[in-house]
């Protein structure tokens, strides 16, 4: 086992979680699918030319990731994450490229979603509707709800070519943060992946966990290789005060 990172009253810490964090719980990752998920190649369901060109095709492919995503639970690493928070508090902030809600029911709270919800849809023509839950399966294009102003209902996914949600947070965040951890992510999608350089100007420790060295591993100051289930429990240790 690794050595445990201790986080001492003062520290700030970071964790940005990719698609590795929720590969045992049973969803596959991107890069490791060769960027296919169950014969869909991301590219074509992950871009707002897809959703002009083919609605429901892209309704048929989250519909899919919505019933794959039920038939999950959280895994180890998603309940350290969560125990994690609790003793930190809003030291702990907790970044996730993923869009399933794994996080959320291990019992992670202060959680932001940079990358969009599965289960979040919003009006395609951003009418002033606000996103809203939505677990709905759209298989045909007459299956697509349309928003009281008329336009369609996509999902609140962040496709290749729009920006990611609260940068700005983000971005404070990994200012005031003394220690970044990224679990589980290829370190090939930016701006995720520039995340480990801002932190290391900010003069943050940083480490990286997962079974193999990501591409921008050699941004890290060390790089912790194990399945994320079974290097996270216990890895990070919070001594409690006197
Ligand atoms: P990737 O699929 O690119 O990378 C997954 C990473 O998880 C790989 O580096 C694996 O080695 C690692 N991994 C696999 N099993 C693991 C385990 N048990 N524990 C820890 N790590 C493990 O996924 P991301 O880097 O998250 O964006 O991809 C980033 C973004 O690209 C996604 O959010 C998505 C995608 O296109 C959008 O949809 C906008």
């Amino acid at each position: 086992m690794p050595a445990p990172v201790e986080i001492g009253p003062q520290d700030r810490l970071f964790v940005l979680t990719g698609a590795g964090v929720s590969a045992e719980s049973g969803l596959p990752t991107f890069r490791d699918s060769n960027g296919l998920w169950n014969g869909y190649r991301v590219e074509e369901v992950a871009t707002p030319e897809a959703w002009m060109e083919d609605a429901e095709k892209v309704w048929r492919f989250y519909s899919m990731r919505r019933r794959d995503a039920l038939r999950c639970e959280p895994n180890p690493a998603h309940y350290a994450l969560a125990d994690l928070e609790r003793d930190l508090g809003d030291r702990l902030f907790l970044c996730t490229q993923n869009v399933d809600p794994l996080h959320e029911r291990a019992g992670s709270k202060r959680l932001l979603h940079m990358h969009g919800e599965l289960f979040r849809s919003r009006c395609e023509a951003e009418c002033g509707r606000p996103d809203f839950f939505d677990d709905g399966i759209y298989e045909t294009a007459a299956d697509i709800p349309r928003c009281q102003c008329g336009a369609q209902i996509r999902p609140h996914i962040v496709w290749f070519g729009e920006m990611p949600f609260d940068m700005d947070r983000i971005f404070a965040e990994l200012d005031r943060c003394t220690m970044l951890a990224v679990i589980g992510s290829s370190g090939t999608v930016y701006p995720a992946a520039g995340f480990v350089q801002q932190a290391h100007r900010s003069g943050a420790r940083t480490i990286y966990i997962g079974p193999e060295r990501p591409l921008n591993a050699t941004m890290f100051s060390e790089v912790v290789l194990g399945k994320a289930g079974e290097v996270l429990p216990g890895l990070f240790t919070v001594p409690k005060p006197d």
